[in-house]
């Protein structure tokens, strides 16, 4: 207790003695992907502090206390990190979701615990800028229960493609970091045109997926409600990485309700109702075109083309 203090003022006081300066490990990554800069540390002992810096004046992004509490700090350097960061404080770990060019840098992770002292981990990110406008967008689509579903990636599959589509069954929050953590339920290898499906988690894909080997669309033969969700399309390519993002809701089909009188009897009257109007109205018309035959007449003008138009019958 009393070294993990001592550690802790070491640090907070900007002391450098004790403190363990690992390699900087350079990333290098596309504009629009998602980022997870990994302590490499497999399970945060309780008493463990980490605390995550950024750019050349250290500004705190995020911080572990006690292995447990997670806080995160978006208000630095103009929000540019709002709504981007997560930390997991299993592993301490820091995801930027949907990066920028504005957010190369180094990133700094101080680790510090009673057992092991206090660690640094750096990390140089490197993005490229390619900013795809399309991978912010989420495509919503809707399918009845037992419906076909092509989710397509609107691209022509070249030699160098690989297009990898996964699949997240909460559809509240599609969002980028989770996808790098799910295997793929479906790959397309653009020089083999190789093929390999998954059924999934549970299998739910038992059998029903089938995928293009020219575009890479992705198929759901006859959808069920444990199909809907969010589906995640990479494009790797020699020119970078895209993705495309799909929530695919599946309505289940309804059971027919058993028939109520009025639904017997409702029809009846409806027949009824529908032939009465029918009678009506050609009561009406016929008197309207005697009317117009009439005028027709008087004014001598009547060609045949125009009682066709008037008795189309004949
Ligand atoms: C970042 O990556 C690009 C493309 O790979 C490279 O040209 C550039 O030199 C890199 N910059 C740094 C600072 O590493
Ligand atoms: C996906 O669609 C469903 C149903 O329309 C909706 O409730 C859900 O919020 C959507 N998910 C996202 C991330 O927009």
């Amino acid at each position: 207790m009393r070294i993990s203090l001592f550690l802790i003022l070491v640090s907070a006081f900007g002391g450098v003695s004790g403190v363990v300066t690992g390699e900087v490990k350079v990333m290098s990554v596309m504009e629009g992907d998602s980022v997870t800069l990994n302590t490499c540390v497999r399970d945060i002992q309780k008493d463990s502090n980490i605390v995550w810096t950024y750019g050349p004046e250290n500004d705190v992004l995020a911080k572990l206390n006690k292995g447990s509490q997670t806080s995160i700090n978006e208000d630095v350097l103009d929000e540019m990190f709002r709504g981007r960061l997560k930390l997991d404080p299993q592993t301490g770990s820091l995801s930027i979701k949907n990066i920028r060019t504005g957010h190369s840098g180094l990133y700094t992770a101080e680790i510090t615990s009673s057992k092991e002292g206090t660690s640094k981990r750096v990390f140089n990110v490197n993005v490229t800028g390619v900013f795809d406008p399309e991978a912010d967008k989420l495509k919503s689509v809707w399918k009845n229960e037992g419906e076909p579903v092509t989710l397509n990636t609107g691209v022509t599959v070249k030699r160098d493609d690989l297009i990898l589509w996964k699949f997240g069954q909460s559809s509240k929050h599609c969002v980028y970091d989770a996808v790098h953590n799910i295997p793929a339920i479906a790959k397309l290898y653009g020089e083999t045109r190789e093929t390999s499906l998954d059924a999934g988690e549970d299998q739910i894909f038992s059998g029903c997926l089938s995928l293009n080997e020219q575009t890479g669309d992705l198929t759901i033969r006859n959808t069920q409600t444990k199909h809907a969700g969010c589906y995640f399309l990479q494009i790797n390519s020699n020119t970078g990485t895209r993705f495309r993002r799909f929530n695919v809701t599946v309505s289940a089909r309804t059971e027919p309700a058993p028939r109520t009188h009025w639904e017997v009897t409702g029809p009846v009257f409806l027949v009824a109702a529908i032939m009465l109007g029918v009678i009506v109205m050609g009561l009406l018309s016929k008197k309207r075109v005697f009317k117009h035959c009439r005028k027709y007449k008087d004014s001598e003008t009547t060609t045949q083309e125009s009682l066709d138009v008037l008795n189309p019958s004949s």
